[in-house]
């Protein structure tokens, strides 16, 4: 039968595919996604070629705008953060693409999945809950969970002795283990496996180090429309085009690297670093134009349900039901939120230095320190605070009368 391969066309989905066709005695289908990481993808056709697999049975696709559309953008109504630090750019583009390979599988007729992630990481889980959740019979295979090539050598080995080519190192020559998209780019083990050390600066790839950044700040205007940014500067863009100018902002002034040490949902702690540029200029804006256009309570709500929701998203609950239910209400929370925020961008910080909206709910006349011309009732303050202090004047009394 058929098996559908999720294939960057590196070395060790290479050696997948070749494994796969050994092993399983299948017909290979591969899937290869741009969604902004950075690399050519048509390389991928070629190697697939290469490697035997039949010109139809190639699938090559640009996700990036609904990457962003549908995945990135509601995952920034919630302000989702994990651990309180990392952004979850790997985790939010796992669910697209299991989403993709489900529907090639079914276009052409495969019964079976096929993915390049180790049996130790959050990956594996978030592709294989997203299969079983839009097929749910289908058969998935995690060759690093069944075969022997556990080190780095023994990969190598059958590489060659196969005919892969091993010299086309991917991610010219770094030695991490890296995955990016239009959000973000991660890089974990090697010596990062030492959280005492601090990493190389040239393991950074898509950030000035904040060190080297311009000494002049610049400002840069984002306009919101439903809590999604949809101009930047006046300019009317689309999301992909969104993310990409404001990663070539935040890779210039140094924004948005993090050096963390995160809990794997497959219960072992693991050092990671990141570079989120774009990503965390928009968790930024997006909290300011909430700051002025939600209700208190709505954005209180929000805030004590977002570690939940980041947390689903982390472990690969994306295609849960719970994980819909939190989107429909968050996403019913944005309605107001319209307007501009203006930021300063500078050596590795993203200052909010204003905000405006016709739907703030900000009231100038209240809020003042100056006259308020009997806008809000002073006195009112005294009743309120004393029905507040209620029940500790009651047990402070209490107290009193023990002693
Ligand atoms: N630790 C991060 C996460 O779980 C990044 C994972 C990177 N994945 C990879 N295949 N290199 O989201
Ligand atoms: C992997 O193990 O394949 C990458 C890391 C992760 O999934 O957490």
């Amino acid at each position: 039968n058929k098996v559908v391969l999720a294939y960057s066309g590196g070395l060790d989905t290479s050696v997948i595919l070749k494994w796969l066709q050994d092993n399983y005695q299948c017909e290979v289908v591969t899937f290869t996604a741009d969604i902004g990481q950075g690399e050519e993808v048509e390389p991928a056709r070629k190697k697939a070629v290469s490697l035997g697999i039949k010109p139809e049975n190639i699938y090559i696709d640009d996700l990036r705008e609904e990457f962003v559309r549908d995945f990135v953008f509601p995952m920034f109504r919630a302000n989702a953060i994990y651990e309180g630090e990392y952004l979850l750019g790997t985790s939010i583009a796992r669910p697209l693409i299991a989403k993709r390979q489900i529907e090639i599988a079914n276009r052409v007729g495969a019964d079976a999945v096929s993915h390049g992630c180790t049996g130790k990481g959050n990956d594996q889980v978030r592709f294989e809950l997203g299969y079983y959740a839009l097929k749910p019979d289908v058969k998935v295979i995690a060759p690093w969970r069944e075969w022997d090539l556990l080190s780095r050598e023994k990969l190598l080995n059958y590489a060659e002795a196969n005919g892969i080519d091993i010299s086309n190192k991917r991610n010219g020559g770094s030695p991490y283990s890296m995955d990016a998209n239009l959000l973000h780019i991660s890089y974990e083990g090697t010596v990062l496996e030492d959280p005492a050390r601090e990493p190389e600066e040239s393991m950074w790839l898509w950030t000035t180090s904040p060190e080297n950044a311009p000494n002049e700040a610049e400002y840069v205007e984002l306009e919101y429309a439903g809590g999604d940014i949809v101009a930047i500067n006046g300019h009317a863009m689309s999301p992909a085009a969104v993310l990409t100018e404001l990663n070539r902002l935040g890779n210039k002034h140094g924004i948005g690297r993090l050096d963390l040490v995160e809990n794997r949902y497959v219960g072992m702690k693991s050092r990671g670093c990141y570079e989120t540029p774009g990503g965390t200029i928009m968790l930024k804006a997006h909290r300011a134009i909430e700051s002025i256009t939600l209700d208190r309570e709505v954005a209180h709500l929000k805030d004590e349900l977002m570690p939940k929701y980041a947390n689903l998203i982390y472990t690969g609950y994306w295609w849960a039901p719970e994980r819909k239910m939190m989107q429909q209400m968050i996403d019913a929370s944005q309605a107001s939120v319209n307007g501009w925020v203006r930021l300063k961008l500078y050596k590795g910080g993203v200052y909010v230095v204003g905000r405006d909206s016709a739907d703030s709910l900000f009231d100038a006349r209240i809020a003042t320190f100056d006259e308020d011309g009997g806008a809000y009732n002073h006195a009112d303050a005294a009743g309120f605070i004393r029905l507040n202090a209620l029940r500790m004047r009651i047990a402070a009394h209490h107290r009193q009368l023990k002693k």
